[in-house]
């Protein structure tokens, strides 16, 4: 996996930042998580599934370099090195993730081995993960939700968009790469929603449990920027058996799969028992 790659930029300063991203790439999850699925339908590792990861790889960099701006969750800190605002500017931070989602959809664009209908699919499914319905909605609920407690229910919402919707896209996308019959794709979309929900309480336990070390970024800073969390919501217990519960839902959507699922559902346990 190497998201970063191809990617040009003809200002010096953008383009260093860009190199600067690639040093960090993350656990690229999102990327294994689109490979499993495409693999398990496919019964082989297909190489276009590998491209469609990398660029929902470059969609998820985008959401964390603007989602650590100073406008929104004011972190110094990520993938163990000074965030990219910090590195350089907010300018410069802004511009890369405008380019990177940019690329991001270029790259789905350009798979030749993907059919133009698997493409249009790609784009449409990935789109709305990302767009006001997904992502960035739920990015937008998030800040609305400082400073003042939200019901489990709507934190599920917000927990749902700002962070499932691009987890299931990329499950869903994997399938598509596999042209997956719809009753594999629809298990493998609910298979991805509880893990995509549970990934993001996961995340808000580490934020308390964690330490910025290991973590590669600030630990505790949901308290002090009074977020609403699972944790802050239901209880650390609470949010720990929460991750728990929907890993369980999540696994048995993939019960039709028999055995050939296990890489995936190992992959399933790695998203949720992570230490970082
Ligand atoms: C962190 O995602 C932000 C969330 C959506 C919870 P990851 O934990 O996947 O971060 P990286 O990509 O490994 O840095
Ligand atoms: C991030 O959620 C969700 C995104 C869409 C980037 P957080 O704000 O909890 O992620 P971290 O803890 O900063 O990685
Ligand atoms: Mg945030
Ligand atoms: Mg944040
Ligand atoms: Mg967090």
């Amino acid at each position: 996996m190497r998201p970063f790659d191809r990617i040009s930029c003809p200002d010096p300063r953008l383009a260093e930042a860009i190199e600067y991203l690639s040093q960090h790439p993350g656990k690229q999850l999102r990327c294994q998580l689109t490979q499993a699925c495409a693999e398990l339908v496919a019964r082989e590792p297909l190489p276009a599934a590998t491209m469609a990861g990398e660029a929902i790889e470059l969609l998820h960099t985008y959401s964390l370099v603007h989602d650590d701006l100073p406008a929104m969750d004011d972190d110094d800190l990520r993938r163990g090195q000074p965030t990219l605002h910090c590195a350089f500017d907010e300018a410069t931070a802004i511009l890369a993730g405008d380019g990177l989602q940019a690329a991001a959809f270029q790259r789905l664009v350009e798979i030749d081995a993907l059919s133009a209908e698997q493409r249009l699919e790609i784009l449409r499914v990935v789109s709305i993960a990302v767009g006001f319905q997904g992502m960035v909605g739920g990015q937008a609920l998030d800040l609305a939700a400082e400073h003042h407690g939200v019901s489990v229910t709507a934190l599920k919402g917000i927990h749902d968009l700002k962070t499932g919707a691009l987890i299931s896209a990329a499950a869903e996308v994997g399938a598509i790469c596999a042209d997956a019959s719809s009753a594999q794709r629809d298990a493998l979309v609910r298979f991805a929603k509880a893990i995509g929900l549970a990934f993001q309480v996961t995340d808000d336990v580490l934020d308390v449990t964690g330490d910025s070390v290991s973590l590669g970024k600030t630990a505790g800073k949901d308290e002090r920027a009074e977020k609403s969390t699972y944790v802050s919501t239901l209880g650390l217990d609470g949010a720990q058996q929460e991750a728990d519960r929907l890993l369980d839902e999540a696994l048995e959507a993939l019960s039709d799969f028999g055995e050939d699922a296990e890489p995936l559902r190992d992959l399933a346990r790695k998203m949720v028992h992570r230490q970082t």
